[in-house]
């Protein structure tokens, strides 16, 4: 449910809109390396994606269960709090004082009546209304507030927030469309299957620094080409590899992307193209090989999906692995990546067990996800030290049937999208 507040219009201002030297190359397939470099592009990113007409992927309502919860999230590189009002209510509201701009929300989550900036004490309600503020009248009648100092006018900034059966999501713009329509009714289908009304448990939540341009983040996932090349664990296990049936699929604007793939029936089927594949490692076993156990669960003929929301999250299913992945860029060259693992309020015990062991497969000690993590580093590393020319990604057509896997159509309609809204 999305409930109406009043906005306060954006004024993300830093970016400089004196980008006339960067020009978009003519070939259709190059994508140039300063729009993951330059630090004008990434400021006029923050204005036009994130603060624009998008849904950011700001948490899960299961992270805030009871009045007076509060956790500590983003949208863009805008910190922010979302919190739990007595009604039940989540609002989203800026991490800056309304006084001097103090960051003062300061503890990742907990549970509060108010919020207190730890400068010079202002207060503010749950829902992120100024309540209060020290020494107003001044002391023996010197000093303090004018007299018409105007409490409401000095709320911490508010964001609009939608909730969809246990996802958040925050805007800065009063234009962006409902989420179900923001979404399309095909990404809609895969969000739901995840999102599907039963009540989110949380299960953790772990944090990596990236060092490299969060756009890349949103390619990797949709990128299934290397998929069936760098992932040893993929490859070898026969969770993805390229003769598995997978499809990818868009919304009609092309700038969201569910990367779906069918999991061989019965005993995994190692690549026939293995020869080709350097990450294929022969005799690799697993010590506890329930990991690789699939309960199925959901309405969906697909043992995993990669959905890529634009511009912040990826939402993946991987077998029973439940994940949401906030992307939060902190600089041109570095972002931020917020694993949220769940399951459901009335999974069994043993589910809740299995999804845990399951999740394993990912995070710092995992078998998946580091090696995207070094492979992003690698492309940084060589689009800041080269001579600055173009990526190309030229596999595939923009017009070819879905069940391709060896394609960069999915990256190519992102920056189709990218370059729309960055008038560029
Ligand atoms: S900066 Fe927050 S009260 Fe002064
Ligand atoms: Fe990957």
């Amino acid at each position: 449910m999305e409930h109406t507040i009043t906005l306060h219009p954006p004024e993300i201002t830093k970016g400089s809109d004196d980008i006339a030297d960067l020009r978009w190359p003519d070939d259709p397939l190059e994508i140039p390396d300063w729009i993951y470099t330059d630090q004008r592009i990434y400021e006029l990113e923050q204005q036009r994606i994130f603060g624009g007409d998008v849904w950011n992927y700001a948490g899960i309502e299961a992270e805030l269960p009871n009045p007076g919860d509060y956790i500590r999230s983003h949208a863009g590189s805008v910190p922010i709090i979302l919190a739990r009002d007595k009604k039940g209510e989540v609002h989203a509201f800026e991490n800056r004082c309304a006084h001097r701009g103090a960051e003062l929300c300061r503890s990742q989550r907990g549970n509060a009546d108010s919020f207190v900036c730890p400068y010079h004490q202002w207060n503010y309600g749950l829902d992120g209304k100024l309540k209060g503020v020290p020494f107003k009248r001044g002391v023996q009648g010197k000093g303090g507030m004018p007299a018409d100092f105007d409490m409401q006018a000095h709320g911490l900034r508010s964001l609009r927030v939608t909730c969809h059966n246990g996802a958040i999501f925050v805007t800065f713009s009063a234009n962006t469309p409902p989420l179900p329509e923001y979404l399309g009714e095909e990404m809609l289908g895969e969000f739901n299957t995840i999102f599907n009304g039963r009540k989110l448990k949380l299960l953790g939540i772990h944090r990596n620094t990236l060092e490299g341009n969060w756009k890349l983040y949103q390619e990797n996932l949709k990128d299934p080409y290397h998929a069936t090349l760098l992932h040893t664990y993929l490859t070898t296990f026969g969770l993805f590899v390229a003769g598995n049936r997978t499809t990818i699929v868009a919304d009609p604007g092309g700038v969201h992307t569910a990367l779906r793939n069918a999991r061989p029936k019965g005993e995994l089927k190692l690549d026939e193209n293995k020869a080709q594949i350097n990450s294929f490692k022969e005799g690799m076993k697993l010590a506890d090989p329930r990991v690789l156990d699939f309960v199925p669960e959901f309405n969906s003929e697909w043992s995993s999906s990669a959905i890529t929301i634009w511009p912040n999250l990826i939402l993946l299913r991987q077998m029973n692995i439940l994940s949401a992945r906030q992307i939060v860029p902190t600089g041109p060259n570095q972002f931020m990546l917020i694993w949220t693992a769940f399951g459901y309020e009335d999974d069994t015990e043993e589910m809740t067990q299995h999804r845990l062991r399951q999740n394993n497969i990912f995070g710092p000690g995992g078998f998946l996800g580091i090696d995207d993590h070094e492979a992003i580093k690698f492309v940084q590393d060589g689009l800041d030290k080269g001579v600055p020319r173009g990526g190309v990604a030229p596999l595939g057509n923009d017009d070819e049937p879905n069940d391709t896997v060896i394609t960069d159509r999915a990256i190519r309609l992102m920056y189709k999208h990218y370059r729309k809204m960055m008038r560029l």
